[in-house]
């Protein structure tokens, strides 16, 4: 058959023979991760289900120091059981979504009380576990167990999406996508076969330039077959972020110690500590308004500058107050003393700040 013939035949769905392409792939190219098993053994369920519940927020690279610290301090699901909530939460802070680290926690002791340390190999008793959504459960299920499953994530979905040229936008989108991944999940190899999905979406699909040319899915691709591939996966134009504002109010006392505040359990930022604020709300409040919302009386200036943090639905900026209090200061009703705590600065690194907390005292401290 001459190449133009070729060219011109309807391309075939997806099947067996792309999936023998990206195994063949993979088996070449994978990324040495260290939550991954030496060549065809099973991995570990620990370190794919820890390394895989930090991967739905952040990057691999930014994973990697996290995962590797938790795996030393914690070698096994049994010593992650036992730790100190509060130990956790200060390995964790950096990662962000700390309901997270929470939840890790709370696996890992269900694991213990209800499976005597070990992992259960469905994805339906997996899902029975704190913290594990349908993703984790068919990841860990696949990588660690070699069921079946088809563990789903933005890069799979990209892949997906581009192999099939489906045009539906995402969100809507997902249902299907799911469907068409698990029609390639082979029975042998599940888990090489989603990590490679993922791996193709991180290092060749890439979200704004695919590399098709060193793509081994090239030939059954049909979205590149008609070169729509950059426009895939659609996505429904989604509305801004909305905008929140506060005061943050940083109380430096004469013996070097900082005012901190535990946040309430729920919530964002449940439980971590904070730099006493103001609420956070869609307009600038007066400065006689936020000033009302001091945690210790002393003399208040505000630091110049703000703070800009954006979390998942909204973006947050707070202008920083900054004052320096006597040793015999009492903390006033608004701060809600039950709550508060002082802090030494130089335990500052070792406590489980959030990532905005620590640039607002970055912030507050600059010149000082
Ligand atoms: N992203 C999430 N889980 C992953 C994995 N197991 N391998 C590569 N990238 C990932
Ligand atoms: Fe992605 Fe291009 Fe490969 Fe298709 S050919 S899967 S668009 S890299």
């Amino acid at each position: 058959m001459t190449a133009v013939a070729q060219g011109q035949l309807p391309l075939r769905p997806a099947g067996p023979d792309t999936v023998s392409s990206l195994l063949d792939w993979y088996d070449r190219e994978k990324r040495d991760l260290p939550w991954r098993a030496k060549s065809r053994r099973r991995a570990d369920p620990y370190k794919v289900w820890l390394s895989e519940i930090m991967l739905q927020q952040t990057t691999v690279k930014a994973v990697i120091p996290y995962f590797e610290k938790f795996i030393h301090t914690w070698p096994t699901v049994t010593a992650l059981a036992a730790a100190d909530l509060d130990d956790v939460l200060a390995a964790w802070a950096g990662l962000g979504y700390y309901s997270r680290a929470r939840n890790l926690h709370l696996c890992a002791k269900a694991l213990v009380e209800r499976h005597g340390g070990d992992f259960p190999r469905s994805e339906t008793e997996l899902l029975e576990l704190p913290g594990i959504g349908p993703y984790t459960a068919a990841a860990v299920a696949a990588i660690a167990f070699g069921r079946p499953a088809t563990p789903v994530d933005g890069n799979v979905e990209r892949v997906t999406s581009r192999l099939f040229a489906v045009k539906q936008p995402l969100p809507g989108a997902k249902r299907e996508l799911k469907r068409l991944a698990a029609t390639l999940t082979p029975a042998r190899r599940p888990g090489d076969f989603a990590q490679a999905m993922m791996d193709l979406g991180a290092t060749i699909c890439t979200p704004r330039r695919p590399s098709c040319l060193m793509c081994p899915l090239q030939d059954d691709c049909h979205a590149h077959a008609r070169g729509i591939e950059a426009a895939l996966p659609a996505k429904a134009a989604k509305a801004e972020r909305p905008k929140r504002f506060g005061v943050a109010f940083l109380a430096l006392r004469e013996d070097g110690q900082i005012l901190l505040r535990r946040r309430p359990d729920r919530g964002l930022l449940g439980g971590m500590l904070e730099v006493p604020s103001t609420p956070w709300i869609d307009q600038w409040a007066a400065t006689d308004e936020a000033l009302g919302s001091i945690p210790v009386h002393g003399d208040w200036w505000s630091v110049p500058g703000s703070v800009v943090h954006v979390f998942t639905h909204f973006r947050l900026e707070l202008v920083v107050y900054r004052a320096i209090v006597p040793l015999d200061t009492s903390l006033t009703f608004w701060a809600e003393p039950d709550r508060c705590l002082w802090l030494p600065r130089r335990d500052l690194d070792r406590a489980a700040l959030p990532s905005l907390m620590k640039k607002v005292i970055g912030h507050a401290l600059r010149e000082s």
